[in-house]
């Protein structure tokens, strides 16, 4: 995290920290109105606006202020940075609504500054970590040799999920990053009605968050968790640590082959934006089989984050992702609602209604097998 150097000195005023910040939105953001250069400069800063919320977290500046405001001279010491450039960091950060002015030319976090924090309920400290990381940085400044068509990543055997198997460090950065976004889906998803529900088989799904809420919620259910086995060796940790492990069972191995049990709901979350159309239909596949077994009344739940539709001004996320997933994944790809319910009539599936999912980007579209009512 440090390199142990020890920074000495300081030179210049700063001005104290403001005490009431004046709204800063205009400068982190463009906007529809905003000039074409401004369009143009917000995007050239987003990767240095990325790299100093990365360094503020590496240095462990969220963990700094955690108890309360301070100085920049005490964060520094705190983190044994540059003194001067503790300070410019911490001013770049305020305005970017990390920390907040405090009384005595100090700084606290502020709200969205408290999830860098590793502990907190809905932590991104890992999503700064992951998105940081070197293959990931790679593969996102590879773009436009991807672009050119050369695989992202460095073949086609290499997706992001080979990576994670050989790095610990980052694999445990991706699956608490997944954790903290799938919060919000499994409290949505356990909030919906689960009369006649026996079994929830959650594909790919990760430590299990999305389960474990429903299995917390719903007594009478029984979960089935298929993962990668290095994943699924941590979801087991994490149900038993929830008591839950007597109610669910985990399959170690691979979506596109597990025998699946009969279910009355399938969970696909943040898992088909992974993979190109015909894999996509492999897993629906799979997802309709265990659907067909179910019962008429089964459906499959598949949550994503859609684009929009061609040409609507809308919210860009989806396109950020967009282009995550074409710097990381072979065939990854968002994709709109027209576009999934395509892909899931090529699998025998039709797309029913789609749910905005409250405090996530994501959706939720409800499917049911094309043959039933
Ligand atoms: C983007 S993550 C989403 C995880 C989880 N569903 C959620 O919503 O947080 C995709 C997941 O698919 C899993 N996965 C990828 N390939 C898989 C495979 N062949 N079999 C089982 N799981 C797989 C990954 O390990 C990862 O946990």
């Amino acid at each position: 995290m440090n390199d142990g150097r020890q920074f000495t000195g300081s030179s210049g005023r700063e001005p104290a920290p403001t005490t009431a910040p004046a709204p800063l939105a205009p400068t982190t953001s463009s906007g529809p109105g905003d000039p074409p250069s401004a369009i143009v400069r917000d995007l050239i800063k987003g990767t240095v606006r990325f790299s100093a919320l990365y360094a503020f977290v590496r240095v462990a500046g969220p963990q700094a202020l955690a108890d309360g405001p301070l100085t920049s001279e005490e964060v520094a010491e705190r983190c044994q940075c540059d003194p001067v450039l503790t300070r410019r960091m911490l001013r770049a950060l305020e305005a970017y609504r990390i920390v907040t002015g405090a009384p005595g030319s100090r700084y606290r976090l502020s709200p969205a500054g408290r999830l860098l924090l590793p502990d907190v309920s809905g932590s991104l400290r890992a999503g700064v970590l992951l998105n940081g990381s070197a293959p990931w940085r790679e593969a996102a400044a590879g773009l436009s040799e991807t672009l050119l068509g050369r695989p992202p990543l460095t073949s086609p055997d290499d997706s992001p999920y080979e990576r994670l198997q050989q790095d610990p460090e980052l694999a445990a950065a991706f699956d608490r990053y997944m954790t903290a976004l799938a919060t919000p889906v499994g409290e949505a998803l356990a909030a919906r009605g689960f009369e006649g529900v026996g079994t929830v088989v959650d594909l790919g799904g990760g430590r299990g968050t999305t389960l474990a809420a429903i299995l917390r919620h719903h007594p009478q259910v029984r979960g089935v968790l298929v993962e990668r086995p290095s994943v699924a060796e941590d979801a087991a940790r994490h149900l038993a640590g929830q008591g839950l492990d007597g109610r669910c069972e985990i399959i170690a191995g691979d979506m596109f082959t597990a025998a699946c049990p009969p279910a009355q709901r399938v969970i696909l979350s943040a898992v088909l934006h992974n993979w190109g159309d015909d894999d996509c239909a492999a897993i629906l596949r799979q997802a309709r089989s265990a659907l067909t077994a179910g019962g008429p009344d089964a459906r499959l739940w598949c949550v994503e984050e859609l684009l929009p539709p061609p040409h609507a001004d809308t919210d860009r996320g989806a396109f950020d992702l967009d282009m995550r997933m074409a710097a990381l994944f072979p065939q990854g790809r968002e994709r709109t609602a027209d576009e999934y319910r395509d892909l899931l009539g090529r699998a025998g599936l039709r797309l029913e209604t789609v749910h905005r999912i409250p405090a996530s980007p994501r959706s939720l579209m409800i499917v049911r097998t094309a043959d039933t009512r």
